[in-house]
Parts: structure tokens; C-alpha cells; sequence
């Protein structure tokens, strides 16, 4: 393949306007709909009447196989922080493969990013390296079973946490219009039960009635039905009731990570979990995931301990790589340049909703946010599926003709990077302002 080409920044908007040629990811769409479910590699990539190919990235923008640019607000669902082929990651990638890219044995690179994370997350005492988030939460459930000898889980409402049975019910992001997956079993030795985000009394009562729940688990900000933020002391009482019945606290911070700052939410929010997943930015946009938590739980896995967990892959060098100089990146630079992008726009979409008296409401946390069409706050899955989904579909259609990539789905949440800057955001808002007049009547 290819390598991306290192060019100067691209003229953003669109070539054509709305109506923008876009033939070649049209003939692309049909072949790859032949080959591959959907044409795609993952449902939430699929989109009517078919989704733009993309051929390259760089910075804040995206460039489809069209030769149509975009403004990228959703930045590979979330991990791509520094935005496309910044040059530290760049350099490290390169660097690590011309010394090849992996061997199935311990790399000086584990120890590196280990301590890196052990030192910004004070819960990670010991980590475990995977390729997939998916994977590290995976891992997080035989390991809270086997440490507390309890076999249910407990998960919020819209949560989403990779593709595994035992979660796949009333699971956000693709997954957010079905309560549960084909091919999932209803009634698994391990039971998992569902309680809404951002209400402490149901997770109360799950907890005394079920005194087999081994594991709370849960994104700390919910990302995958829109962004739904804790409500104040709610992150807390899920502590506290979670250690008064005997289960341990696991928070999936493979969104919220880095995103959140160094320490994730964990330092944002001041609770400590016994058990983090983090995924996401933390492989710099190749394949690398973690777990980990107090060293007596950890020590449970193989080969220490008796819970059995491998990957070929786990822990490959390149990923650690790209990894490494993303997080070096963050700890010199930190994330105030994707902060105030993200509020400037942020800032922007709601004067114009104002403006035009639409009842909007943009759901905002650092470098993240989202927009639901809902008269009222957004506290939890359900008001997120009770929000108007067609004038999303349409905003989100017509932004994409305007030149400004973002999930097409009102159950993704919106990334930004720090290589963002005053003009893409102006290219936002005018874009935004321009599509809010082809909404349906009544809004
Ligand atoms: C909060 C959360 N957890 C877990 C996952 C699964 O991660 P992966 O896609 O790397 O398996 C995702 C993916 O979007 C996620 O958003």
C-alpha cells in the first residue's frame, strides 16, 4: 500500500459544494458491498446511499479517494488525538519498523509505556498490553470473575465496550438501535444486568438484589449513545456502592483516556476504580489497548497467575511506538489547543440553534461533544433514543456535503485534536449554520 504522502496542508471545503462528485467511493462502495458485509469492516463505518472512501489524512483533515477534503471531527471514531500523521508518530513508526515489528517476545517498549502508566493513572499498579479495547475489557471480566468468585456483571444503559456477548445488550454506539445482538445467549452462565447511567438508586438496587455481581462496569462519561456527562457525585456513589457490596469498580476509559488529560477520569473526577481499560489514543492510531489495576488483582494473570489471557500480537512494538510518542506529545503539550477548538465550536453551534429557536442541545467534556435534537438535557441512554434522529441524519448529511467529516450516526460522539485550529473551527460553524437551513419543518 501507499504510504500517505507528506503534503502541505490541503485547501479545506469542498471542490464542488453540496453535490460533490464523489464516483470513485461510488464504484468502490458497490465493489466492497460484494466482498464484505455492508462494505464494511465495521457497521458504524456504513452509511446511505454509501460511505466516502478515504485516501489520506493529515492534521485536522481528511481527503476521500475524490479528492474532496474535510474537516475531520471524528478522527477514526476517537483515537486520533494529534490529529492524521503527526510528525512525532511519523517519525516513530518509521523509525521502529526499519528495526522490524515484531518478534513474540518482550520489547523495551512495554517497560517504557508501562511506567508511563503507571505514573499518569494512579488505579494502574500493574498493566496488561492487548491490541483491542474490546480485548482489554474482555479481560477485565474473567479477571474481576476469577478475583472475586462472582460470575455477574453490572453495565449502564447505552454503554459500549467492544464486541463481546456478554455485553452486546443495550449496548450505544452501532449497536444503540437493538437491545440485543443476534447470536447472544439470554440466559449465559454469566449474567449481566443493565441499569441507566446517572442513577445511583437502580444501581442501588441492582446491587442488594443480585449478590452475584463480581464487577461494575462502566464508561466514566458515556460516549456511544451521543456524550452523556456524570452528573455531580454520581461517579463517586457508584464507588462507594459498588465497594459496600463486595464487587469491584472497573471503568472503561477507552474514550475518556487521555481525552480527559493524563490522568483520564479517574483524576478528572477524583474516583479510583480498581480495574482500567484504556484503548483509543493510547496506540497513536495503530492497534494497542491496556488493562490494569491493584497489583493483587493483576497478579492473577497468567503467567503470575491462574487467569489465562495471551495475544500474539499484545503488546507488538510498533504499536508502543506510535503509542510512546503520542503520550510524550501529551505530556509535554498537553490537549488546551483540541480543548479550545472544541469549545469554540461548541460555542458556535449553540448560538446558532439559538438563533434559529431549535431545540438543541450540544453536549460538551474537553475535546469531545455532541449534539442531540432534545427540548431537554441528555442524562441517559434513554433520552438520548428519545432525541429526533431524522434532523441529525439530515445535519449530518449535509455537513458531509459542506466538507466536514462526522460520524453519521446521533450516537457518536464528535473528536477533536490539537491540530485543530481558529480556521478549521470558522469552517465549522459557517458549515453548521449553513446546514441547520436544510433541516425538516419544525425544526
Ligand atoms: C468505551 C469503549 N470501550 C470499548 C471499545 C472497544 O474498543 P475496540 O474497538 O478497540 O475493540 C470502544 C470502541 O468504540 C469504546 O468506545
Amino acid at each position: 500500500m501507499a504510504p500517505v504522502r507528506v503534503r502541505k496542508p490541503p485547501r479545506i471545503g469542498p471542490r464542488a459544494g453540496p453535490g460533490r462528485d464523489t464516483r470513485q467511493s461510488a464504484v468502490l462502495s458497490r465493489e466492497a458491498r460484494r466482498l464484505l458485509p455492508g462494505g464494511v469492516s465495521s457497521p458504524v463505518r456504513a452509511y446511505e446511499p454509501y460511505p466516502r472512501f478515504m485516501a489520506r489524512g493529515h492534521g485536522p483533515y481528511l481527503e476521500d479517494v475524490d479528492g474532496n477534503r474535510y474537516v475531520d471531527l471524528c478522527l477514526a471514531f476517537g483515537p486520533l488525538l494529534l490529529g492524521h500523521a503527526h510528525p512525532a508518530v511519523r517519525e516513530a513508526i518509521r523509525d521502529r519498523a526499519s528495526r522490524g515489528t515484531l518478534f513474540g517476545t518482550p520489547v523495551e517498549e512495554e517497560i517504557i509505556m508501562a511506567r508511563m502508566l503507571t505514573r499518569h493513572h494512579p488505579s494502574m499498579e500493574r498493566v496488561r498490553f492487548v491490541s483491542t479495547g474490546g480485548e482489554a475489557v474482555s479481560s477485565i471480566l474473567r479477571l474481576a470473575r476469577a478475583h472475586t468468585g462472582r460470575p455477574a456483571v453490572v453495565k449502564m444503559d447505552g454503554g459500549f465496550h467492544g464486541s463481546l456477548d456478554q455485553l452486546l445488550v443495550q449496548a450505544g454506539s452501532g449497536a444503540a438501535a437493538q437491545p440485543s445482538s443476534a447470536g447472544v445467549l439470554p440466559n449465559p452462565a454469566t449474567p449481566t444486568y443493565v441499569v441507566p447511567y446517572n442513577d445511583p438508586d437502580a444501581l442501588s438496587e441492582c446491587l442488594s438484589m443480585h449478590p452475584d455481581v463480581g464487577l461494575v462496569l462502566l464508561e466514566p462519561v458515556l460516549g456511544n449513545m451521543g456524550l452523556i456527562l456524570p452528573r455531580k457525585g454520581y461517579l463517586r456513589e457508584v464507588a462507594r456502592l459498588t465497594r459496600a457490596a463486595g464487587a469491584l469498580l472497573a471503568f472503561d476509559e477507552i474514550i475518556t483516556g487521555y481525552r480527559l488529560g493524563l490522568g483520564g477520569a479517574e483524576e478528572f473526577y477524583g474516583v479510583r476504580p480498581d480495574l482500567l481499560a484504556l484503548g483509543k489514543v493510547l496506540g497513536g492510531g495503530l492497534p494497542l489497548a491496556a488493562y490494569g489495576g491493584r497489583k493483587e488483582i493483576l497478579q492473577r494473570v497468567a503467567p503470575e497467575g491462574p487467569v489465562y489471557q495471551a495475544g500474539t500480537y499484545s503488546g507488538n512494538p510498533l504499536s508502543l511506538a506510535a503509542g510512546c510518542a503520542t503520550l510524550r506529545v501529551l505530556e509535554k503539550e498537553g490537549t488546551s489547543r483540541a480543548d479550545s477548538a472544541t469549545a469554540a465550536i461548541v460555542k458556535g453551534m449553540r448560538e446558532e440553534l439559538e438563533r434559529r429557536g431549535i431545540p438543541g442541545q450540544v453536549s460538551h467534556l474537553a475535546n469531545m461533544f455532541s449534539l442531540f435534537f432534545s427540548a431537554t438535557p441528555v442524562q441517559d441512554a434513554e433520552c438520548a433514543r428519545r432525541a429526533a434522529r431524522e434532523p441529525f441524519q439530515v445535519l449530518s448529511r449535509r455537513l458531509l456535503e459542506g466538507g466536514v467529516y462526522l460520524a453519521q450516526s446521533p450516537f457518536e460522539t464528535s473528536f477533536l485534536s490539537t491540530a485543530h485550529g481558529h480556521r478549521e473551527c470558522e469552517f465549522v460553524v459557517d458549515a453548521f449554520r449553513d446546514a441547520l437551513r436544510h433541516l425538516p419543518q419544525g425544526h
